[in-house]
């Protein structure tokens, strides 16, 4: 994900440079350098090292670097800086600190997470270590973010980000799987009615385990480009959609994958007050198969699966979409299926 150490370093991209400067991270004139961190779609991203030591620097790309076109306006990242301060704020360490913010420029400079103390989440999943207690502390730090901003009066206006929301995540995501879907269509666009008219707090918009950094003290949450007052069911089955995609990749590790969902379902719904736990995760548990589906035909399919793989995700995506499970518990109960192993 991020530069390996020792990597020779690069003069920093104009733009991103300019934004430095104009943050007042550096002066006019002086030459920045850093290196490239890949593993995003989205964004420009690097380490600049400066003086006082490296920092994060990142700007939104307009397009997006995946296969089909897909134009998403670059003004996210306001709202990501605002998510990220917001956060730090109810629940400090929570997510990555925000240094500064240039409008002009478009460049968030971050605090640098360093990847000798910092792994992320997703190679940690990656190579089969599925530490449940993550889970648990991601879950429990998500519920708090949450909670803390579930106020209408301060957080609705700030983060209306809903258009950003449906060309970021309900377009791509579910109608490009309702057109290849057809007979789920009606099923698909009921749960896009669904999610974009429920409005109760802040949602991250991308709790996957790519976007978590787990630090010394914990699961730290990056990348709040999708930040919008919406519905926190998407921000719960998001993230085990991720888990029980891993879960037909390596289904050695089923059983494991299976805990931590229970494990981060379990420590988020403790904190939700603002309505019936059930009441969300039961709109979570039908959010789930639609969004695994969607990572296999949708705009931004996941990068690790081979055919029969997915083939394995319509499957279980489907037959779920079309019974729909009776909550979460149901849902994480029906999803392995005992038949499916690879060679
Ligand atoms: N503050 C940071 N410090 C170190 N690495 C980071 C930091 N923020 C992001 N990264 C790394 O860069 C990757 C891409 O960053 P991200 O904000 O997720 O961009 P994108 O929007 O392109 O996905 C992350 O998955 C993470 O590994
Ligand atoms: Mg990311």
């Amino acid at each position: 994900m991020t530069a390996p150490a020792g990597q020779a370093t690069t003069a920093l991209p104009t733009v991103l440079r300019n934004g430095v400067v104009a943050l007042g991270l550096a002066d006019v004139g002086q030459p920045v350098r850093g290196v490239a961190l890949t593993g995003g779609v989205a964004s420009d991203i690097w380490r600049a090292d400066l003086p006082g030591g490296p920092i994060c620097v990142k700007r939104a790309l307009g397009r997006l670097r995946v296969d089909s076109e897909w134009i998403v306006p670059t003004n996210r990242t306001a709202f990501e800086a605002a998510w990220l301060r917001a956060a730090d704020a109810a629940r400090p360490g929570a997510a990555c600190r925000v240094i500064g913010f240039d409008p002009d420029s478009g460049v968030l400079a971050l605090a640098w997470l360093d990847p000798t103390d910092h792994s992320n989440w997703r190679s940690e999943l990656s190579a089969g270590h599925v530490d449940a207690a993550v889970a648990a502390a991601l879950g429990d730090r998500l519920g708090h973010l949450h909670a803390a901003m579930a106020d209408p009066d301060r957080f609705a206006a700030a983060f209306a980000a809903g258009e950003l929301f449906r060309a970021l995540r309900l377009d791509p995501y579910f109608a490009v799987t309702a057109s290849a879907h057809p007979v789920l269509a009606a099923t698909l666009d009921a749960l896009v009615d669904r999610t974009a008219s429920t409005g109760s707090t802040v949602i991250h918009g991308d709790v996957s385990p790519k976007n978590v950094l787990v630090g010394p003290d914990g699961p730290v949450l990056v990348d709040a480009e999708c930040a919008s007052w919406g519905d926190p069911a998407f921000d719960v089955a998001f993230c085990i959609s991720h888990l029980l995609l891993k879960a037909i990749w390596h289904p050695g590790d089923t059983r494991r994958l299976l805990e931590a969902s229970h494990r981060f379902a379990t420590s988020y719904l403790a904190h939700v007050a603002w309505e019936q736990p059930d009441a969300l995760a039961g709109r979570a548990a039908m959010l789930v198969p639609a969004l695994a589906l969607a990572r296999v035909d949708g705009a931004s399919p996941v990068d690790y699966l081979d055919a029969p793989e997915r083939d394995h995700v319509r499957q279980r995506a489907t037959e779920l979409l079309l019974g729909p499970p009776d909550g979460l518990n149901e849902l994480l109960d029906r999803w392995p299926d005992d038949t499916w192993s690879k060679p």
